[in-house]
């Protein structure tokens, strides 16, 4: 997956805008960039290897004050990331541009046939057959036309933008799975894969549809099929505050998401709860549906799989309804057996994860209803699945999700509560005390003083292990799993007493064991667990019920103020969070951009 921005005005400086905008993209992919101009018959393009930064260096060779342009920001699926990979990509005569997001599954069969009418490739891309397609199609000539008939030969999931040297006045945008949206301006239009790419420019945004064939001008956004049906599409109105999606003076996206937890922990509450309920509308759920539910399954990937595990956790605690958790990528190939009175649940902070989506869509073929938590927007999985509870997390910008979990994970506890109380179960404590949630998250942090020390301890370890048991065991996934991502770690969490049946044998001097305590049930037996690895040896970094730590002899302690053990899982995970953080930062890691990954993944 990659990032897609395209600017077409009646003036303006497209290059500086494009820039910008590829900079807001450049977490969805950062190995190669590029942006493409087309003015007074030409197409001046800048492209190569390596993140925003060494594109930067060559950008004022691109001419300025130029209305019209595409940029790309790559994460490599065809091809090595190289400059000739990088994309834009352009035909044979240098008249056309594109830029291409997913992935062309017959591109081979495309390349050959173009090869043989004698078009010249440049690279190894799949992407590089759209502009040597337009152009066997006369867009050279006329751009639409050849967008249309080139749609009809291109399989796979994808959106790309094309232009013309000899219409530089026009953005021919294509959505076929991958996202798109327009954002319209005043005398200028915008188009990118993701509404933060504009919205300093412009609040005005349209969504595109699968198969949506946009025609953008500087005054006009004529969206049709690809057989030219025109096709409505409402324009919203995008509330998000764009200064969230700013570091705003901290050294990293990362560390900034960790630290606004408790603010946004405040916002995706906001309005949820009322006296001692939870309001089931303000979830998304209306109140007959929520009474059919009898199983839930969830599916989900990476952060989001592990919210999805605490979500489990807490909706069968509390409300005695079933729930499976699966990896998107494994259920959608797993000719799943979802019965009648089943909802499948699909986590997502972006909503666009292609595996997350398949599985949206193979529910809907067996006629079960969805529900999606997800973070943004006018997501696909937003607007596909039969009902929506928004996370109100902001603009998660660092690749390592951080406020997009906790949010996912307050949002299953507000559904786990409303269906509590459906099931005669209700728990007006435990509505109360979410509510002082976000002041205990902030408490948190404030605790923190010497988790620094405690990276400076962890950085030069080769294998860490994180040990839990319950809702923790759920938490200590998500811990090993973000010192991995941005650390570059070697990590594994295993349900505490399992270590015994063979991990065990890995403990040995000075190795560090993250051990999660804040089931208070169960604490003891994880106690006998952390005794067990400290004979052995290890180093124990506890983070435990700032209740119960003094019963804990750990080597480093992080205490969470806890007030229920079932609402800890969002205050533990924030030292979870920083530990990983501080460790990657002691390892000079690139933090907000770890290598070979992206934050949204929207390719199988
Ligand atoms: C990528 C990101 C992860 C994220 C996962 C699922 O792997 O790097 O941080 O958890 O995708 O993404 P989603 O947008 O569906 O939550």
């Amino acid at each position: 997956m990659c990032g897609i921005v395209g600017y077409v005005g009646r003036e303006g400086d497209a290059r500086s805008f494009l820039f910008d905008g590829l900079k807001r993209l450049e977490y969805r992919g950062y190995d190669s960039a590029g942006i493409a101009l087309a003015y007074r018959g030409t197409i001046a393009i800048q492209k190569s290897q390596g993140k925003l930064t060494v594109l930067q260096e060559s950008l004022d060779l691109l001419p300025s004050g130029v209305p019209c342009g595409i940029g790309h920001t790559r994460w490599a699926t065809h091809g090595r990331p190289t400059d000739a990979n990088a994309h834009p990509h352009t035909d044979c005569q240098k008249v056309i541009a594109t830029v291409h997001n997913g992935i062309i599954e017959n591109f081979q069969e495309l390349r050959e046939e173009l090869l043989a009418n004698g078009h010249h490739f440049t690279s190894e891309t799949d992407s590089e057959v759209i502009p040597h397609l337009l152009e066997a199609y006369g867009g050279t000539d006329d751009l639409v036309n050849a967008v249309r008939r080139a749609e009809e030969r291109l399989r796979g999931a994808y959106a790309f933008l094309a232009i013309s040297s000899r219409q530089p006045d026009i953005i021919v945008a294509v959505r076929r799975s991958s996202p798109l949206v327009v954002g319209i301006g005043e005398g200028v239009n915008y188009v990118a894969s993701d509404i933060s790419a504009f919205l300093t420019m412009t609040r005005r945004a349209q969504v595109l549809e699968n198969g949506d064939l946009a025609v953008i001008t500087p005054e006009t956004v004529n969206i049709s099929n690809v057989h030219g049906m025109p096709m409505l599409r409402p324009e919203m109105t995008i509330d998000w505050d764009i200064r969230k999606a700013e570091r705003r003076g901290y050294a990293h996206f990362m560390l900034k998401e960790i630290m606004e937890q408790p603010d946004v922990w405040g916002d995706c509450l906001l309005g949820r709860i009322r006296d001692e309920r939870v309001l089931v509308e303000e979830l998304g759920l209306p109140l007959p549906h929520l009474g059919e539910i009898r199983r839930i399954h969830v599916v989900a990937a990476g952060t989001a799989y592990h919210a999805g595990l605490v979500g489990k956790a807490l909706i069968e605690r509390l409300a005695r309804v079933p729930v499976d958790v699966s990896v998107a990528s494994e259920f959608r190939y797993q000719d799943p057996v979802l019965e009648p009175g089943t909802v499948v649940l699909a986590i997502s902070q972006s909503g666009e994860t292609a595996d997350t989506l398949a599985s949206v869509y193979l529910a809907r073929e067996q006629g079960v209803p969805t529900y999606a938590v997800v973070n943004t927007v006018g997501s696909t999985l937003a607007r596909d699945s039969d009902y929506v509870a928004y996370t109100h997390a902001g603009p998660e910008i660092a690749v390592a999700s951080t406020k997009a979990y906790t949010t996912q994970i307050l949002v299953l506890t507000l559904l786990a509560l409303a269906l509590a109380e459906r099931n005669g179960r209700a728990r007006p404590d435990l509505v109360r005390a979410l509510r002082r949630v976000p002041m205990l998250g902030q408490e948190t942090l404030d605790g923190l003083n010497n988790i620094r020390a405690m990276a400076a301890e962890l950085m030069r370890s080769r294998d860490v292990f994180y040990i839990g048991r319950g809702l923790d065991y759920a938490l200590a996934m998500e811990g090993q799993l973000k010192i991995k991502e941005i650390a570059y770690i070697h990590a594994e969490a295993y349900a505490a007493g399992e270590m015994k049946h063979g991990t065990l044998a890995l403990i040995e001097e000075g190795t560090p064991v993250v051990a999660v305590v804040t089931e208070r049930t169960i604490a003891r037996k994880t106690l006998s667990n952390i005794l067990e690895v400290k004979a052995r040896g290890a180093e124990v970094f506890g983070i435990i019920d700032a209740q119960m730590a003094h019963q804990f002899p750990v080597d480093h302690l992080l205490p969470v103020p806890v007030s229920d053990p079932l609402l800890a899982p969002v205050l533990a995970a924030l030292p979870l969070q920083l530990l990983a953080y501080w460790t990657a930062v002691d390892r000079g890691r690139d933090v907000d951009q770890p290598r070979n990954l992206a934050k949204s993944v929207t390719v199988e």
